[in-house]
């Protein structure tokens, strides 16, 4: 940044250090001072190198390689199948695929450890944790609870250099303790439960935590009480951060509209609408046109359009939502009441 600023006026100075921390790689550290300065974190899940790459031009600053998978990408009805190689698989396509950001990448990876990776000893807990560096890629991993045998196991993690974000509230890995994907917390009761393991989980050394499907007073209390940014999901506009599901936030999970979720864009129904288009083309003969084809013929079909470029762009068929047949089952990761 020093060399940026000098020789620059003030205003040229400021626009350009902007620019500069703007792509400044996000780390460990940056996370804490990001809550010092009252600045919001973002966090988005990525499971692929295209995914990872197009989140991270948008300015994410961490891509969670969230079990989440197991549901938008392998169909499963909840997280606990996936396993700790498949975890790894995909960590690894994250990585290699901000490793093709064009001047550089700068999203902090973070490996979600999944079921029984670290639950069953502090030992295997340290040896998996570490597979996600090593092997995937991750610069940090994340792990759900706050109980007091958890906060040990995220500080032997810690210990060995490896840094931690922790996850209580909602957390999807217990769906079966908490009877559903049921918002946590709602009675004083619970919600001093919560409370004290997001304590915990900081006290054990985590650098931040993942606070999911809680009330909004819980998760401004646990923001206000803890040192280390929280990133909510479903847990109010008071954490530090938020995190969402990119199936989510671009439109891709139809069958689901759990509250907490925002869409900002239609990808799925501009998917549908693109199939058609290509499916309509191929067969009336228009694609591929000369421009897609080596050693072209000219003559071409007579209501051919005149197409200017590779690329078409459709709109989304929304008046075909309505014939797609209802689903299943829906399925969640997260709560779906209100
Ligand atoms: O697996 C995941 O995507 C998550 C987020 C919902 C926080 O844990």
């Amino acid at each position: 940044m020093t060399e940026i600023l000098r020789g620059l006026g003030t205003d040229n100075m400021t626009q350009q250090a902007k620019r500069a921390d703007a792509r400044a790689r996000v780390t460990v550290p940056e996370f804490r001072a990001r809550k010092d300065r009252q600045e919001k974190l973002t966090m988005a899940t990525a499971y692929d190198a295209t995914f990872a790459r197009m989140l991270d031009e948008g300015g994410v600053d961490s891509l969670l390689v969230g079990d989440s998978l197991g549901m938008v990408v392998q169909g499963q009805s909840s997280t606990l199948p996936v396993t700790l190689d498949e975890m790894i698989y995909h960590c690894r396509a994250v990585a290699r695929g901000l490793a093709r950001v064009p001047g550089g990448s700068r999203a902090l990876i973070i490996g979600d450890m999944p079921f029984m990776s670290y639950q069953v000893d502090e030992l295997s807990a340290m040896r998996n944790a570490g597979r996600f560096l090593a092997e995937g890629g991750a610069h940090a991993v994340k792990l759900e609870g706050g109980s007091p045998a958890m906060a040990r196991t995220i500080a032997r993690i810690v210990e060995c250099g490896i840094p931690v974000i922790g996850h209580v509230g909602l957390t999807p890995q217990s769906i079966h303790a908490m009877g559903g994907f049921r918002v946590q917390g709602k009675s004083e009761e619970a919600a001093e439960r919560v409370f004290q393991e997001a304590k915990a989980v900081e006290e054990a050394g985590a650098f931040a935590i993942v606070l999911e499907g809680i009330p909004e007073a819980l998760g401004k209390r646990i923001s206000e009480a803890l040192a280390i940014p929280t990133i909510g999901i479903g847990a109010g506009v008071h954490c530090d951060g938020q995190v969402l599901v990119s199936y989510d936030l671009l439109g891709l999970t139809p069958d689901l509209k759990p509250k907490f979720v925002k869409r900002y864009a239609d990808f799925f129904e501009t998917g549908i609408a693109a199939a058609r288009a290509y499916v309509d083309e191929v067969q009336r003969g228009v694609f591929p046109g000369p421009e897609h084809t080596f050693g072209a013929a000219t003559s071409r079909p007579a209501d051919a359009p005149k197409t200017q470029s590779n690329v078409v762009v459709v709109k989304p068929a929304t008046e075909t939502t309505s014939r797609r047949p209802e689903p299943l089952r829906a399925v969640s990761y997260g709560p779906t009441e209100s």
